[in-house]
């Protein structure tokens, strides 16, 4: 007899996602959490944002980790356990995976079970020697005890495509508390983190011409559709993106094209017309604000890595200033 009904972690998606959305859809200004953008459709969405020629971090990263990659991996210690939040489609990964050694460990943690399982697969082909240990999971809600120490490797956390901006200051503080507590205090942190820059290019990274990250934010009401039976007309919403210069944020909002009501579960929710959700912010920093930061959340700066352009910064940080570089003289 096959077992037709979802697995329990299934219907524990839908049932958080049900909860995120009415809590979200309540408040004032209606919100959204952006991790529900990545569903495996979503998630190719964000891959297509990628390849667009607006949205500059995901080339301007991988071009800084092409150069730097070798001297950022032995900084990091090339024979280290390399724990790597929301890797998704883990592209930017080899850069540093090529240059560890062979005897090092690597933890992909994403939500996307699909392409985490994907992303791995290949990675795992391309680098036959090294031990991964994929992990499905929200790596806010991380336990601590689920990735397995090994004896004498260091834990390095790779936490590249600026995903950092979408805490708020506060919580950024809070995760990267969080991330010392995981890695220990012997551990480190290789993160890339998108720069302050002129308002043009901002919103334009966020406008493709492609339609992608429109498509990305309305992907969001088409899940509430499909996953919780939500009735909506999609058609009634826009994508709105922009740079919010006090906040040193973009904001994504889906704003309403009219008066109208959401129902989703067994609610009713009225917009205004021009009312939006509030799906993504996506915090901007200087080298200088994210050092600040870092160190308010025990963390030291080490290296800074950045383009010629300077549209984005990889940090190297470590918990303690006494450690010494492991630099070339
Ligand atoms: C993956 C969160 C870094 O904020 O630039 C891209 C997500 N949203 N286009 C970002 C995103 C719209 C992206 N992060």
């Amino acid at each position: 007899m096959r077992n037709e009904s979802p697995t329990p972690s299934q219907n524990q998606e839908e049932e958080d996602f049900l909860c995120s959305v009415c809590e979200g859809l309540r408040s004032r200004p209606k919100t959204n959490p952006p991790k529900y953008f990545y569903d495996a459709h979503g998630s190719q969405l964000f891959d297509l944002i990628c390849t667009t020629p607006e949205y500059y971090p995901t080339r301007t990263e991988t071009d800084i980790l092409e150069r730097h990659g070798a001297e950022m991996a032995e900084m990091i210690d090339p024979s280290c356990t390399l724990i790597e939040l929301g890797s998704g489609s883990a592209i930017k990964t080899p850069l540093i995976l090529q240059h560890l050694a062979p005897d090092a460990v690597y933890v992909p943690i994403d939500i996307c079970e699909p392409q985490l399982l994907n992303s791995t697969q290949r990675l795992q082909a391309m680098f036959p020697k090294l031990r991964m240990q994929p992990l499905c999971a929200d790596y806010h809600q991380l336990p601590g005890h689920v990735i397995k120490r090994h004896a004498g490797k260091r834990q390095v956390v790779f936490f590249p495509g600026s995903t950092i901006g979408n805490c708020t200051p506060g919580e950024a503080v809070k995760l990267l508390k969080r991330i010392a507590e995981l890695v220990g205090s012997s551990g480190g942190l290789l993160i890339g983190v998108d720069a302050k820059k002129s308002t043009g290019i901002l919103n334009a990274a966020y406008n493709d011409s492609a339609g992608h990250t429109a498509a990305f934010n309305i992907n969001l009401l088409k899940r509430m559709q499909s996953e919780l039976g939500a009735q909506l007309d999609v058609e009634k919403f826009a994508h709105h993106a922009y740079y919010n210069d006090a906040h040193g944020r973009i904001e994504m909002h889906l704003v309403s094209r009219c008066r109208q009501a959401i129902r989703v579960g067994l609610e009713s929710f009225e917009f205004e017309e021009g009312e939006s959700i509030h799906t993504e912010n996506s915090y901007k920093y200087t080298a200088q604000e994210f050092q600040k930061l870092a160190r308010t959340a025990g963390w030291h700066l080490r290296s800074t890595w950045r383009d010629e352009n300077q549209l984005f910064n990889v940090h190297y940080l470590s918990q303690s200033v006494a450690e010494p570089l492991k630099l070339a003289r």
